[in-house]
């Protein structure tokens, strides 16, 4: 029986035109955080997996990963997010200058149910600082994703940053009555809110608050509150250290002018490790429900490879989600999908100067021209509609008496202009 021509289901491959406009996200990406000042790091695939055992939480570790035992019998994982190595990292770093300010776009693995801006290989864009527990350093990471969205040119009108804080939430939870042992099932409950209905979503945090009626129309009542200034959210929180910040954090995002960033109590963010401000970016129509971005700060990832207490501030982005809602809004320049892989083709006449033309390709690229030589002996007219099929706008032919003379035609397949002359001619033309 013939193998299947599909990769595993979730697995990523991507054929040159996907491949590109993958790249120029890639590129846009690491170009918005090259001019935030952040520098480029990357860590294993496979890790240990008490790595990610410690802090990324049960749904993450236990029900959507890649385990397994590896010949030297260690428990291993392919990483699912990047966030517990890069704390490994700066941990072993003895003399680093703090704070980091770095980005990673890993391939990550989880084994979720393929769907809509989900698969289970997929390429995560991190950008972090460690090493600041000050606002500005929030502020700072929230600012370079708002700058990514500028430069993929996005209207703020089709995105929304919404944020919250999980030190700000586990206070408002405990005021609103949830106890400290049911705390974990009300955050996982308030995590899953916009992936289910809003009935069955009521029944999931009913059962989180043990079925106290009273408690789960607080928090209810919490997770819909809209602004800082709600009166109810006001006297609820009044005294809390907690409320204080957010509402910091609140006057620093105002002071810049960040129009997508809305304050979102019902953002918790559903990795353990967040102990601060945290943030989703989500598409406000109604094509891609899943978040694009998410993120927070984290002050213990650090000291769980020793006694160095590094807090951590940033966000993953999943380069696929992205994609997706930059085509839905048309924002994927059209040039992306259909660039040329070359700028010139030259089609060999007859096989005895294919070595000439070789020496031709060569002398061009040397130039810094991108050059495709023909490479399947058919008649010429069909390697002038190869060269057209490609996208390619020039093709030099090569035969024996363009050997003899050293002088070549190019063909403008464009506009049906020909142009004659020496390589060196033809390379100073095609510039
Ligand atoms: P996360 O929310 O698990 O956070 O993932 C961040 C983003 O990665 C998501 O918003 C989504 O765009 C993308 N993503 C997640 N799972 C998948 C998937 N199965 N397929 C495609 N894309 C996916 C983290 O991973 C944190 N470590 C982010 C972070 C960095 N926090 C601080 N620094």
């Amino acid at each position: 029986m013939a193998l299947s021509t599909k990769p595993l289901s979730g697995m990523r491959q991507r054929l040159p035109q996907e491949f590109r406009v993958e790249k120029y996200v890639t590129e846009t990406l690491s170009l918005s955080s090259v001019l935030a000042g952040f520098e480029e790091y990357d860590g294993p695939v496979i890790e240990p997996l008490a790595l990610f055992a410690a802090k990324s939480g049960d749904e993450l570790v236990g029900r959507q990963s890649y385990c397994f035992t590896d010949r030297g019998k260690r428990e291993v994982i392919l990483r699912p997010e990047m966030t517990p190595s890069l704390a490994r990292m700066v941990a072993a770093q003895g003399e680093l200058q703090l704070p980091v300010r770095w980005f990673s776009t890993p391939l990550c693995y989880r084994y979720e149910r393929p769907q809509r801006g989900r698969v289970r290989e997929f390429l995560q864009f991190n950008l972090d600082i460690l090493g600041s527990e000050k606002l500005a350093a929030e502020l700072e990471v929230i600012l370079v994703l708002q700058g990514i969205m500028v430069s993929f040119k996005a209207p703020s009108s089709i995105y929304r940053i919404g944020w919250s804080s999980r030190r700000f939430m586990t206070d408002a939870l405990s005021r609103c009555g949830v106890k400290e042992e049911h705390s974990a099932a009300v955050f996982s409950a308030i995590d899953k809110r916009d992936k289910m209905s809003a009935e069955k979503w009521a029944d999931l945090l009913l059962g989180a608050c043990d079925n106290d009626n009273g408690v789960a129309t607080q928090v209810i009542a919490l997770v819909s509150v809209q602004s800082l200034s709600d009166n109810w959210l006001v006297d609820l929180m009044s005294g809390s250290s907690a409320f204080e910040e957010v509402v910091e954090f609140n006057q620093l995002l105002e002071g810049v002018g960040i129009p997508s960033a809305v304050f979102s109590p019902g953002v918790v963010r559903g990795l353990d490790y967040y102990t601060g401000i945290v943030f989703e970016l989500m598409d406000t129509g109604g094509s891609n429900n899943r978040s694009l971005c998410g993120g927070g700060r984290y002050d213990n990832l650090v000291g769980l490879f020793g006694n160095k207490k590094i807090s951590g501030v940033g966000f993953g982005l999943g380069v696929l989600t992205l994609t997706l809602f930059l085509e839905t809004y048309g924002l994927i320049p059209p040039g992306v999908k259909k660039a040329a892989p070359a700028d010139v083709y030259i089609a060999v006449a007859s096989a005895d100067v294919v070595s000439s033309a070789g020496r031709l390709a060569t002398f061009l690229r040397s130039q810094g021209i991108r050059v495709m030589m023909d490479v399947s002996g058919k008649k010429l007219g069909k390697q002038f509609n190869e060269a057209s099929r490609y996208g390619i706008a020039f093709v030099v032919t090569v035969g024996s008496e363009e050997v003899a003379s050293n002088r070549y035609k190019m063909k403008n397949l464009t506009d049906g202009t020909v142009f004659t002359g020496s390589p060196e001619e033809i390379s100073r033309e095609l510039k």
